[in-house]
């Protein structure tokens, strides 16, 4: 090989390699970005500031086994929001339902009419409903801290509106919506300014998982039009559910309590200790990292302070890839 040649490959190879490694801390970026109350970026769905592609909901939409038909906008609605399936429902009150005698932000936009919600807020189907009425009570007072949605939500409400909104969603049925995928590598994604979604980054590639958990709808535009029928996939370290198992079952002396002591056989709740089994995993952790660092810490959740305290991340990705694993419903 003659002398150009030869620098012309070094050059190549080092470029691969610099790109490589800008790859790699690119990566290492993502994992290690704090997000709300310093907390890991990855677990908060924070917006990715740059944004990748432009997604515009437009035209009529069906979903399947429906009868109904939206324009795309009533779709994004918070104050009025589609109500695709209500068969599968009772009647809902206005706090939950929208429109005119609603309040600006009906529950029933972000958690849907079903209850079920999705990895960026939370799933209130079949919660008790004196703990609902406490959670809402500690989101008023912001001794549970979650200021761009919940403190404010609640703090318009009013107590009749709660507890409408309560018993509402106390009886309806969960529902399996999480396949946990245990990986090392995972496809390349971004949190969307629309509705806050982890979708398919257009470009495509992969990078590693590392420590974090990444949830993602299986069919983004399914959940865009809040399809309660959409479903989810969360990809977990490997290792995560053999671990997370031993600790929800056991504990770990000096580390945690088993949860099973106290969310019941099952985690599918005890009385006013809610259900926890097939919740959102990535929902799991921003819980437990919320009680660890004292961001949700209303007196209900003393019970849970001691459980969390001395837990790493990884135990906390463990446990709540393996609780989110499990079946809601017998
Ligand atoms: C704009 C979206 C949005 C709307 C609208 C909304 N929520 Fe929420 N909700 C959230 C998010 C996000 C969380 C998760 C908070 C966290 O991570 O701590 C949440 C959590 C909750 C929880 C805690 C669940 C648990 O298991 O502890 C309750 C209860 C709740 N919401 C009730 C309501 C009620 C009642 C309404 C309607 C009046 C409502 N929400 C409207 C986004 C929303
Ligand atoms: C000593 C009893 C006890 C043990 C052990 C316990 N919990 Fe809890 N947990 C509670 C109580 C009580 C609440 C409800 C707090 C409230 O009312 O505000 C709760 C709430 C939770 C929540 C919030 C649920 C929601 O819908 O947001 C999660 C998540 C949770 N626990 C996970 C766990 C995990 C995981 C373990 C095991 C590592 C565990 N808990 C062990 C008593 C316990």
């Amino acid at each position: 090989m003659n002398r150009a040649g030869y620098l012309r490959r070094c050059f190549l190879l080092t470029l691969v390699i610099a790109m490589l490694f800008a790859c790699r801390t690119q990566n290492i970026k993502q994992q290690t970005e704090l997000g709300p109350h310093g907390l890991p970026v990855w677990a908060y769905h924070v917006i990715d500031p740059v944004q990748p592609e432009v997604i515009e909901l437009k035209g009529l939409v069906h979903l399947p086994g429906s009868t109904k038909e939206y324009d795309a906008a009533v779709t994004e609605s918070f104050k009025d929001p589609p109500d695709w399936y209500p068969d599968e429902h009772p009647a809902a009150p206005p706090v939950v339902a929208g429109g005119k005698d609603g309040p600006a932000m009906a529950c029933g936009s972000c958690h849907m009419m079903s209850g079920v919600g999705h990895p960026e807020n939370a799933d209130l189907s079949g919660l008790p409903l004196g703990y609902f009425v406490r959670q809402m009570a500690y989101f008023k007072s912001d001794t549970r801290k979650e200021p761009a949605r919940m403190n404010q939500i609640a703090k318009t409400l009013s107590d009749e509106e709660i507890r409408q909104a309560a018993e509402y969603f106390a009886v309806l049925k969960p529902r399996k919506t999480v396949e946990v995928i245990e990986t090392e590598t995972i496809p390349r994604t971004y949190i969307s300014s629309l509705g806050r979604v982890r979708m398919l980054h257009p470009q495509g590639g992969t990078e590693l998982l590392g420590h974090r958990i990444v949830q993602m709808p299986v069919d983004a535009l399914r959940l865009l039009n809040r399809d309660p029928h959409s479903t989810f996939l969360a990809y977990v370290p490997l290792g995560s559910l053999s671990k997370g198992e031993k600790l929800v079952k056991t504990g770990d002396a000096g580390k945690t309590l088993p949860c099973v002591l106290c969310h019941g056989e099952g985690l599918r709740g005890v009385g006013e200790v809610p259900r926890i089994a097939g919740l959102q995993p990535v929902y799991i952790v921003r819980q437990l990292l919320s009680i660890q660092s004292g961001h949700s810490a209303g007196e209900g959740v003393a019970l849970m302070k001691p459980v969390v305290e001395h837990l790493s991340l990884d135990d906390i990705i463990a446990i709540s890839a393996y609780v989110g694993s499990l079946s809601p419903t017998q």
